[in-house]
């Protein structure tokens, strides 16, 4: 016999599986048998080895080995927790075919500026599911603009709904989608594409419904109030008559929606570690939670009932929580209404020429509040309609990796202008 199995053969009966395949993998025969990863392992090994399929098991073993050579306990749970739940990950996003070469440039962590030119649909269908951590855009207003030419607005949010579909797919699992959107006044053309069909469409409303049905849930909606509106419209058409309703154009609205998918994924208990937990409750927008079942967690309430924790605080703040993401006391303030003055972009300089190369860039202030509220540093921010790139540059300047998706190639000298062209990577699908 080796002093390998020799070394094995000693140990604790329930240590036997994991320590042969540590021996199997890794050659590894000196872990100690108190080590507390050890411990965890024990603990879980039931479960670990009915989820994992395969040969899943040796390599998430092989994966966290390094873990024996940290010593605080605290950190072995961090670290254990992290790896199980990228882990994890990894196995749900390989169910869904992805563009290997696009989701290499998206994770590449050469550049925190990153444009991709092309349909967005096209682009997020080929995207990697729950790659990105925080979204936040603002989409054509319907037949507002030039590039916007849809029949009808029956036409338009179907294009919306497939796209919305796929953000819905790739934002991170209990993630926010920041979601800028003003009601237009205009005709849908559903019943009569002649004057007497214009009115006030609102394009929030719609949205918002939009959005639940494909899954998300409306958490907000902060009213982005512009100041006074530069048309006579409400004027009252600038007839000293009754019955002259032309409505105006001086808000927005800032959706804030959240992601919340189902996940009956076991996760290991943030304060002992191990997956000796039990399903709490979960409702219907699929918030699950757990509940500690370790007699030894060093946490248990004074009816001795162990730690209950969520899916959603797991991803959002114990495992990703990463230092000086703080948020500046100040910058909390300037959001603590929910309406907020902010100037729309001027894009007219005196000539008459757009200084700024779009028809609706928005102010910086809105991926701003995304970005500082609802991600942290590192994490991947994206726009699906990134126009000039506002997005993208703030997230960068935020130090987060600022990612945009944007189909008028006609734009591009003036992305180049804005962003900055020799300091962000582009991709054309
Ligand atoms: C309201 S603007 C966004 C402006 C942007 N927030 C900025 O600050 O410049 C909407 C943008 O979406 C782009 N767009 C429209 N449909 C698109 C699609 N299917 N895929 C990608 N971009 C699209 C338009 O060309 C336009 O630039």
């Amino acid at each position: 016999m080796s002093d390998k199995l020799i070394k094995i053969s000693e140990l604790h009966n329930n240590d036997y599986i994991f320590m042969e395949v540590l021996s199997d993998l890794c050659g590894v025969n000196n872990v100690s048998y108190n080590h507390y990863l050890s411990i965890i392992l024990q603990k879980s090994e039931n479960y670990l080895k009915g989820f994992f399929k395969g040969n899943e098991y040796k390599k998430f073993i092989k994966k966290i080995l390094y873990i024996y050579s940290i010593k605080e306990r605290n950190d072995i749970v961090k670290e254990f927790q992290k790896n199980y739940y990228d882990f994890v990950k990894e196995i749900e996003q390989k169910k869904y075919k992805f563009n290997s070469i696009l989701n290499n440039f998206i994770s590449d962590e050469g550049c925190t500026k990153k444009m991709i030119w092309g349909d967005c649909y096209d682009v997020l269908k080929q995207m990697k599911s729950e790659s990105i951590h925080c979204m936040v855009t603002s989409p054509p207003y319907y037949n507002a603009r030039r590039y916007s030419q849809w029949k009808n607005m029956g036409e338009y949010f179907k294009d919306m709904k497939k796209i919305i579909k796929q953000c819905y797919r790739v934002l991170g699992n209990h993630r926010v989608f920041v979601f800028n959107v003003g009601d237009i006044f205009g005709n849908d053309n559903l019943h009569t594409t002649s004057i007497w069909g214009n009115r006030r469409l609102p394009l929030g409303a719609y949205f918002i419904q939009l959005f639940e049905k494909v899954g998300f849930t409306f958490v907000d909606d902060i009213i982005w109030d512009k100041g006074e509106v530069q048309s006579e419209r409400h004027k009252n058409g600038n007839r000293p008559y009754p019955f002259y309703q032309y409505p105006m154009n001086c808000y927005e609205h800032i959706l804030i929606f959240h992601k919340h998918r189902l996940d009956v994924t076991r996760y290991p208990c943030p304060v002992c570690g191990t997956l000796n937990v039990n399903g709490n409750s979960y409702t219907k927008k699929g918030l699950k939670s757990w509940e500690c079942k370790n007699i030894d967690c060093f946490k248990r309430s004074k009816s001795n009932r162990g730690k209950r924790f969520s899916a959603k605080i797991y991803n959002t703040q114990s495992v990703n929580k990463n230092k000086g993401s703080e948020i500046d006391k100040d910058f909390i303030y300037l959001w603590r209404r929910d309406i907020k003055k902010i100037t729309p972009v001027i894009k007219i300089n005196c000539k008459g020429e757009n200084v700024v190369g779009h028809t609706a860039p928005f102010p910086p202030e809105i991926p701003e509040f995304a970005v500082k509220m609802f991600s942290y540093k590192g994490e991947k921010v994206l726009d699906p309609f990134s126009g000039v790139g506002t997005s993208l540059k703030i997230a960068s300047e935020l130090d987060r990796v600022g990612i945009g998706i944007e189909k008028d190639l006609s734009i591009k000298d003036s992305v180049y202008k804005f962003v900055g062209k020799y300091s962000f990577d582009e991709f054309d699908l």
